[in-house]
């Protein structure tokens, strides 16, 4: 086992199963799930300066700038649970991005221990996303078709009986997404083949084969 805390991102198209995937291997492994898009819609929430500017590229389906992006993520990466480990859910996603976490983990003598990209077929993401709605108090993903509450309007999580959807998943802003994921996310899978740290997984199965496989690697990479 190393010293530093583990680093991991889990990279995919909007839909792969990022967030699904990033919650259970929190659970699982005690990491911590560090999701660039929970920290932007909860500046666009707060009505920040930072959330005002990132609300309306947000809403057409774009990526914000790294200049907001890397601002918030260095503020929560400084907080003391940290420490635990980490699993990067939606970041980075521009070659910019990759560049400042490669620097920012050498700063600390770290590196990604592993990216691990889920690969989907596009236009099954489509159904993926419009069907997704999730608890409103603890955030808890659910889907209309692949995964419903045990008890219908129940929270299985924390009985929570309040649920939303995002304004930013619907069939032509999700297009849009898929368009940015593959111009400007996708050519980050070479740069992690690159590096050596790169873990494919074949993500269109059952939601606990992936997380299975996903254990498996993450079991290796922190051994
Ligand atoms: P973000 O919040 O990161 O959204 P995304 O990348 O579009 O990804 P999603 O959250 O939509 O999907 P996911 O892969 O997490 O899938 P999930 O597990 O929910 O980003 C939103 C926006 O913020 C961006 O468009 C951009 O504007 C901005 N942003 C964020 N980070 C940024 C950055 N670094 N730089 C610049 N801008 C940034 O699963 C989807 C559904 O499918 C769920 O209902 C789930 O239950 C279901 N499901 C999951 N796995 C399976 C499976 N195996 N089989 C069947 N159903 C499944």
């Amino acid at each position: 086992m190393t010293d530093a805390p583990p680093v991991l991102i889990i990279l995919g198209p909007p839909g792969a199963g990022k967030g699904t995937q990033a919650r259970m291997l929190e659970e699982d492994f005690g990491l911590i799930q560090l999701s660039t898009g929970d920290l932007l819609r909860a500046a666009v929430a707060s009505g920040s300066d930072a959330g005002l500017r990132a609300r309306a590229v947000m809403e057409a389906g774009q990526l914000v700038s790294d200049e907001i992006v890397l601002a918030i993520l260095k503020d929560r990466m400084a907080e003391p649970d940290m420490a635990r480990g980490i699993i990067l859910d939606g970041f980075p996603r521009t070659a910019g991005q990759a560049a400042a976490l490669d620097a920012l983990l050498a700063a600390s003598g770290q590196k990604v221990a592993a990216a691990i990209s889920l690969e989907v077929d596009d236009e099954a993401m489509i159904g993926r996303i419009s069907g997704r709605y999730t608890c409103a108090a603890c955030g808890e993903g659910y889907h209309d078709s692949f995964k419903q509450p045990a008890r219908a309007g129940v929270c299985d999580k924390c009985g929570g009986v309040s649920f939303t959807r995002r304004a930013d998943d619907n069939a032509e802003t999700v297009r849009e997404r898929l368009r940015a994921y593959h111009i400007q996310t996708a050519p980050l899978i070479a740069h992690y083949e690159n590096m050596g740290v790169l873990e494919p997984i074949a993500a269109m199965g059952p939601i606990a084969r992936i997380q299975q496989e996903l254990g498996t690697v993450l079991c290796r990479v922190t051994a």
